[in-house]
């Protein structure tokens, strides 16, 4: 047995472990050495040819604070892991590309904080890459959003700083770079009750100093904002903790315009639940063709590190603008080809 198992390390060293043929939501999805991902509240980039995916690195127990008065599961700061792939099915651990701060009990990072929802633009001005975090007190009462930088796509980020844009609290939060350059943070704020959409500097680094209050008294979360056909999307959640709720879509002209509600764009079984799934990307596969994934969080609220993901098509019509989640139990870009 122990001739056998060398064999195997050995042989497996250089070649993959694991290769994925299909996307099956809610399942546990292997990365390419065969252990399972982790990366929660994803965000994804495409940088010379190959997508990287930052998430929330959950390990360990999940923690409900004896003085909770509310459903504050976390997990320890463990830090933001990167994967890349380059078919978006098959991922490489690339490590852990914002590491936690065990040393520093002042820092956001410390293990006694939360990280949440990390997005990563890449700058082509100063070739930088910037990560956008949700950066939170163990009590959800810092509300503030955390920058960091790094000169490579895989990490390791420098953690800069955290605050609030503009002064408004910043809990979910995702970044959207439009075809000018010009990049946005869209955060649910004011309590979570309505979004604010922050435009950045041309570092990407901090708030410009625009911005505008949309969705008012809306209550919106987990913001996933895209462009098809010329017009901005936003796909979100309710507002109910780590529980589902419904999906909902907006689209607006002019991104800091007006936003005109949509509804819900799920379709099957328990789609009025978000398939039990949360939104936090949706990735533009082919956006002249209209084939988006919308990538959701299935959280389990008292083991966070075994949420499940729920990847599935987001398909466009250009001629109408309608666009459909359809619920799969199985399926692959191959479908669309
Ligand atoms: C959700 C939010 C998650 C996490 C959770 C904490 O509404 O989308 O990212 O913050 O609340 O309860």
């Amino acid at each position: 047995m122990m001739v056998l198992m060398l064999t195997v390390g050995v042989s497996t060293t250089s070649a993959q472990k694991n290769h994925n043929v299909s996307f099956i939501p809610k399942e546990v999805w292997k990365d390419t050495d065969g252990n399972m991902i982790n990366a929660h509240g994803a965000g994804l980039m495409k940088y010379k040819g190959t997508w990287y995916m930052y998430g929330e690195y959950k390990v360990g127990k999940t923690i409900l604070p004896s003085w909770a008065t509310w459903e504050c599961y976390r997990t320890d700061v463990s830090g933001v892991s990167c994967y890349s792939s380059k078919d978006l099915l098959n991922w490489k651990f690339e490590g852990v590309a914002l590491k936690a701060e065990p040393d520093n009990p002042e820092s956001d990072l410390h293990p006694s904080k939360v990280i949440e929802r990390p997005k990563v633009i890449y700058n082509k001005k100063t070739k930088k890459f910037v990560m956008w975090v949700h950066a939170e007190s163990a009590d959800y009462s810092k509300a503030c959003a955390g920058v960091a930088v790094s000169d490579s796509p895989v990490g390791p980020f420098k953690y800069i700083e955290s605050f609030r844009p503009n002064d408004g609290m910043s809990r979910d939060q995702t970044l959207f770079v439009d075809d000018d350059g010009t990049a946005y943070q869209f955060c649910s704020s004011e309590n979570n009750q309505t979004l604010h959409i922050n435009r950045l500097t041309d570092d990407y680094l901090r708030p410009e100093g625009t911005f505008v209050r949309r969705f008012v008294d809306m209550a919106r979360e987990a913001p996933a904002v895209f462009k098809f056909n010329g017009k901005y999307y936003m796909l979100s959640s309710g507002c109910t903790g780590w529980d589902p709720n419904r999906a909902e879509l907006a689209v607006a002209d002019n991104i800091m315009g007006e936003w005109t509600v949509i509804g819900d764009p799920c379709t099957g079984p328990d789609a009025d639940k978000t398939f039990y799934g949360q939104s936090t990307y949706v990735i533009p596969v082919n956006p002249k063709k209209g084939l988006f994934i919308a990538c959701f969080d299935m959280w389990k609220k008292k083991d966070l590190a075994d949420s499940r993901y729920i990847w599935l098509p987001l398909i466009a019509d250009k001629k109408t603008g309608k666009m459909e989640i359809p619920w799969r139990d199985n399926w692959s870009l191959n479908d669309f080809k």
